[in-house]
């Protein structure tokens, strides 16, 4: 491994390229990746990296899958693209495995990332009410503080975190913030003006925090009774990434209308909207589109995704992994009175910093980086840890030692 090394110069020509060029949303690490294999990538200067980021939660399946890439190879030698307007075979064929997989849904509704389906499904709520004869007052959407559910307007508005919507007021209206994992405090939010509630199984960008299954169930149970229809945003937490299909399968609910994205493409930009019977009726002609949306490219490759994260070998191998992550995380937790909580389930695991280290989560990166692992925040004193559901032991182990040799030295 040679990760210490400076940048070279090619790699500074490219960086100076961002700075310079592109609109500044994001703070890139300074290093060009360059490719990929498995849970192991490497920049233009041939530096090594094991991958607990997998794009976050996106490269479910690592780098270069083989069958990933025939799909997309043969797909690209007959058809990219036919709009909307026309059907083209892979959509079509993705439509009916989501429905046959997902448990509840009847029908599908193909966009390309992950705001896009939640803002398909925060119209859809919107329209089931207008429907109903709902007055404009009754029709308010609930989310939770913590939640993250996009950056499109009304995805960031449903996002009740306050640093995402700061400078974009005025906001949509008629969206409402509760307290996450609060069944009692339902009372007050939940009530009979309210449209839809719509929730992560798994809050990620919130600090990786499991919602219990008495949350989810008391939301089940109060969107029936007040006559809200109940949103579940999978688009982090789905697709296998606990160790089940759905990650509100671990909970005994269901819900009528789920968003997906990231994994389902395994790094192919696309989203989707699943819903279940009262639903399915509710877009109609006209109603909502996107000219992407199902491209057969992105289907072809989703549906290789789809087959491959269903599989029960591959979901046993992210409950083996996800113990073996955890207790290196503990140990290291431990050894260094670095982590106060290590949490979550299956590969998405969050490890929160000990009071002494708190908002430091990006300085622990940097560290990681340098010792040739590259891992996420979510938030300044979570690390979140989400790699390709497929890692093997050597890669696991590898990364943690890394991990280990990065906290070193950032407690120094
Ligand atoms: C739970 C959740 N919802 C929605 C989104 C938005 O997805 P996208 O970035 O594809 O628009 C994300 C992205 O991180 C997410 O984690």
């Amino acid at each position: 491994m040679n990760t210490t090394a400076a940048p070279g110069a090619d790699s500074l020509a490219l960086i100076r390229k961002g700075k310079d060029y592109l609109v500044p949303v994001y703070r890139q690490r300074e290093l060009i990746l360059d490719r990929g294999q498995g849970s192991r990538l490497w920049d233009v200067d041939g530096r090594e990296y094991i991958d607990f980021a997998a794009g976050i939660a996106v490269n479910a399946l690592g780098y270069g899958d083989p069958e990933i890439l025939a799909a997309l190879q043969a797909q690209a030698a007959k058809l990219w693209h036919t709009s909307n307007v026309f059907y083209s075979e892979p959509p079509l064929r993705l439509a009916e495995e989501l429905v046959a997989a997902s448990g509840f849904a009847e029908r599908v509704f193909l966009c390309n990332s992950g705001t896009e389906a939640n803002e398909a499904a925060i119209k859809l709520v919107r329209r089931f009410a207008a429907a109903r004869d709902r007055a404009p007052e009754r029709r308010v959407i609930l989310s939770f503080e913590g939640s993250f559910h996009g950056r499109t307007l009304a995805a960031v508005t449903a996002t009740a975190q306050p640093k995402y919507q700061q400078g974009y007021e005025p906001l949509p209206g008629g969206f409402r913030y509760g307290a996450f994992n609060d069944v009692a405090a339902l009372d007050a939010t939940l009530t009979d003006d309210v449209a839809a509630v719509i929730v992560e199984p798994i809050q990620g960008e919130g600090g990786v925090v499991p919602a219990t299954s008495d949350f989810l169930q008391a939301l089940r149970e109060r969107c029936d009774a007040v006559g809200a229809l109940l949103v579940f945003d999978e688009i982090q937490c789905g697709m296998g990434r606990t160790g089940r299909l759905w990650a509100h399968q671990w909970h005994d609910v269901k819900p009528d209308v789920m968003t997906i994205a990231k994994a389902l493409g395994c790094g192919f930009p696309i989203g989707a909207m699943l819903v279940n019977g009262r639903t399915a009726q509710t877009l109609q002609f006209g109603a909502h589109g996107t000219t992407f949306g199902g491209n057969p490219l992105a289907a072809a490759v989703a549906r290789v995704a789809l087959r491959r994260l269903s599989a029960p070998e591959l979901l046993a191998q992210v409950e083996r992994q996800s113990v073996a992550l955890q207790v290196g995380l503990e140990r290291i937790g431990n050894e260094h009175a670095v982590f106060s909580q290590v949490r979550g389930q299956g590969l998405m695991l969050g490890a929160v910093l000990a009071p002494a280290y708190a908002g430091r989560a990006g300085e622990l990166l940097d560290h990681a980086a340098r010792n040739g692992l590259l891992t996420l925040q979510a938030g300044a004193d979570v690390l979140r840890f989400v790699p390709a559901l497929t890692i093997g032991s050597d890669d696991l182990d590898d990364g943690l030692r890394r991990l280990d040799e990065a906290v070193r030295q950032f407690i120094q």
